[in-house]
């Protein structure tokens, strides 16, 4: 199934339970049909309870696994007490900080309270959950921290400055704690894919350019956990982010910058 060693293996490793924020769309809700396949028991959080409660359905049907629906908003500065309450007794095993969106467009013409929000989507959220999550983790001596950054961790980019920002935060935070967290059990792993075929394009304002599907991205995440701490999917994302190595920042920066604005004002 999917290429992962043994499906059994990986289910102990980081079962029974895992949580998903951002599950109502795209790569969250590919990680959770993907997850349902190995057998994983889901919560599934994001603000669209409708969306969350027929894909729990389905995969309830389809996997013969059990199911939890949170509809919350992660920019709510209580999020975390909606959650903790609603998860009560459950052993979250793997997390998934996979909800987060993209606001493109000139800084200075977007509302503060926008850019607040992203980043407490972004960089608040998954703070908050891998905090509270690594700390059960640790004490049961196993689990698994999955935080979706993207390729634009690796690059500022003009006309999506906060955004970029928040995907470094992100990086970083998961590089950092794969360190700290793995003699305690815990496998921690960044996922930065590249331009993906979601809802995040329409919503931020950009379109999309080489958008790979999700299934791989996901499917390359999971193989990719507790062997490596970063994980960029598709070649052509990991030669941009090799690329990005060898040339100057103000060069990248420049072209960022360029290609941005023509895709903001098509
Ligand atoms: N698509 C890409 O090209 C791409 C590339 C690199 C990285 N990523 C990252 O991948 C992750 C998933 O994005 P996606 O591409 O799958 O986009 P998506 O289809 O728009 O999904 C975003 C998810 O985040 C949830 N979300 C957004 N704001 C929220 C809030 N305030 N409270 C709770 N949940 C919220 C949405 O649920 P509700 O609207 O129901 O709340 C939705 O489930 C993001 O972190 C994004 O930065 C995407």
């Amino acid at each position: 199934m999917n290429g992962i060693g043994s499906d059994v293996a990986f289910l102990q490793r980081f079962g029974p339970w895992a949580l998903v924020t951002g599950a109502s769309s795209g790569i969250g809700a590919e990680f959770a049909r993907q997850l349902a396949e190995h057998k994983f028991n889901l919560v599934l959080v994001a603000r669209r309870k409708q969306r969350l409660k027929e894909l729990a359905q389905r995969l309830e049907r389809a996997a013969k696994i059990q199911t939890k629906v949170i509809a919350v908003d992660l920019t709510h500065p209580d999020f975390l007490h909606v959650i903790l309450a609603e998860t009560g007794a459950i052993e979250v095993g793997l997390l998934v900080n996979n909800a987060g969106f993209g606001l493109a467009g000139k800084f200075i013409e977007h509302e503060m309270e926008r850019e607040l929000d992203l980043l407490n989507v972004n960089c608040r959220a998954p703070l908050l959950l891998s905090h509270v999550f690594a700390r059960q983790m640790a004490r049961r001596k196993k689990g698994g921290i999955i935080i979706v950054s993207s390729v634009s961790g690796y690059l500022a980019t003009p006309y999506e400055a906060t955004y970029a920002a928040s995907k470094v935060y992100e990086l970083f935070l998961a590089e950092s704690l794969r360190y700290e967290l793995r003699n305690d059990g815990i496998d921690v792993l960044a996922l930065c894919p590249g331009s993906t075929d979601t809802e995040f394009h329409d919503l931020a304002g950009s379109p999309a350019v080489a958008a790979m599907a999700v299934e791989p991205v996901v499917r390359e995440a999971l193989r990719k956990l507790g062997k490596n701490a970063i994980t960029i999917p598709g070649w052509h994302n990991r030669m941009l982010v090799g690329l990005l190595k060898f040339t100057p920042r103000r060069l990248h920066t420049f072209f960022a910058g360029r290609v941005m604005r023509k895709l903001i004002t098509r």
